[in-house]
């Protein structure tokens, strides 16, 4: 495995990671048994970066992570969210950042994960009525409490990090970004307020704070078993509005062309997905989403080789030619 270094913690993370929405049964295929193996895997093979957040499977992903982990619980990361109230349907209306709502999110957090601590706790998305001054002195009560270790944000823009990291040492911003959405314009009908390649990335780099690609298969686009005609009723990825009309048409050319560079390698799309990621500046963990153990070894088996200079480019070539239709999706 291989560990880069948490914005400026001093905390070695392993550059793969694992995204943990998948053990909340949000998406089609999900096993609880193989779901457990999978953390098992993930672990053994020095995985020691797991994401997850409390809208995953509403409450169950967190518990499912809590369970497994709980007996080398101080060996690994668990770095979870915060901010986004739900009824129980996908995408949630309600942002919240308020003091009264992180001090009760943390609570719950904490209960279904059984610790006493989480190692990186993320703003999931920027809540623009609330005083974000007052949303970080929490968080920063909140560490000195010991109830979290680290600060990170998702989904904020240049000017919101830059003001939140006056105020509090921010270790990292989790942002859509993959090969086949460098600067996407939204996520699930939500409109993004950064680009991600061009804003986030040199901020990142040059401020030390790790970006932490999300959705870094593009939802399972980057991998040779996406089937957009066989997801469950109840798949998340039903109410993402790229995977139907030109979006689709364009991004599968995309990815026939980006297989033929991978199948040169005699490796899986998905290790070159991973690899073209983890060759961008400021990226610290890849957080794959996945619930089966057979995935996460193929993950992490990405690190056995790496792409050359000139297959670099031609991704690059591919995956910036004519313009996506992103706009009203
Ligand atoms: N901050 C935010 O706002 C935000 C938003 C979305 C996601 N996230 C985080 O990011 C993580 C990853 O993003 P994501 O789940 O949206 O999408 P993703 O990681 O791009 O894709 C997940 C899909 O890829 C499949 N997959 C993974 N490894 C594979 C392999 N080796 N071969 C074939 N298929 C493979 C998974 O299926 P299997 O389960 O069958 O492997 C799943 O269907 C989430 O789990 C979550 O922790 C954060």
């Amino acid at each position: 495995m291989e560990y880069r270094e948490l914005g400026d913690t001093g905390e070695e993370v392993s550059v793969i990671g694992v995204g943990c929405w998948q053990l909340g049964g949000n998406w089609t295929g999900m096993s609880r048994k193989e779901a457990v193996r999978a953390i098992d895997e993930a672990r053994s093979l020095g995985v020691n970066f797991f994401d997850v957040a409390p809208i995953y499977g509403f409450g169950e992903a967190e518990k499912l992570l809590g369970e497994v982990v709980s007996d080398f619980r101080e060996d690994i990361f668990i770095a979870s969210k915060v901010g986004l109230r739900w009824q129980h349907k996908f995408p949630p209306e309600q942002r919240d950042l308020s003091p009264e709502n992180i001090r009760w999110e943390i609570e719950q957090s904490l209960k279904r994960l059984g610790t006493d601590y989480i190692d990186l706790y993320q703003f999931h998305w920027p809540d623009h009525n609330e005083d974000i001054e007052k949303s970080l002195e929490v968080a920063r009560e909140l560490k000195k409490e010991g109830k979290i270790r680290y600060i990170g944000l998702s989904n904020f823009s240049v000017p919101e990090m830059d003001r939140a990291n006056e105020i509090a040492d921010i270790a990292s911003n989790q942002i859509l970004y993959n090969a086949l959405e460098r600067n996407p314009l939204q996520y699930h009908g939500i409109p993004l307020e950064y680009r991600a390649e061009r804003e986030i990335l040199p901020y990142c780099q040059e401020n030390d704070i790790s970006v932490i690609p999300y959705s870094p298969l593009c939802q399972g686009m980057l991998t040779d078993k996406f089937d957009v005609d066989n997801w469950d009723e109840d798949d998340v990825r039903n109410a993402n509005p790229k995977f139907s009309g030109d979006w689709l048409k364009i991004c599968q050319n995309r990815v026939s062309q980006l297989k033929e560079i991978a199948s040169g390698y005699g490796r899986p799309l998905v290790q070159l997905a991973f690899n073209w990621l983890r060759n961008q500046p400021a990226i610290t963990t890849i957080i794959a989403g996945t619930s089966d153990p057979d995935h996460v070894r193929e993950n992490v088996a990405s690190l056995e080789w790496d792409l050359s200079e000139s297959d670099l480019d031609k991704i690059d070539e591919i995956v910036s030619g004519e313009p996506l239709p992103e706009e009203g999706c």
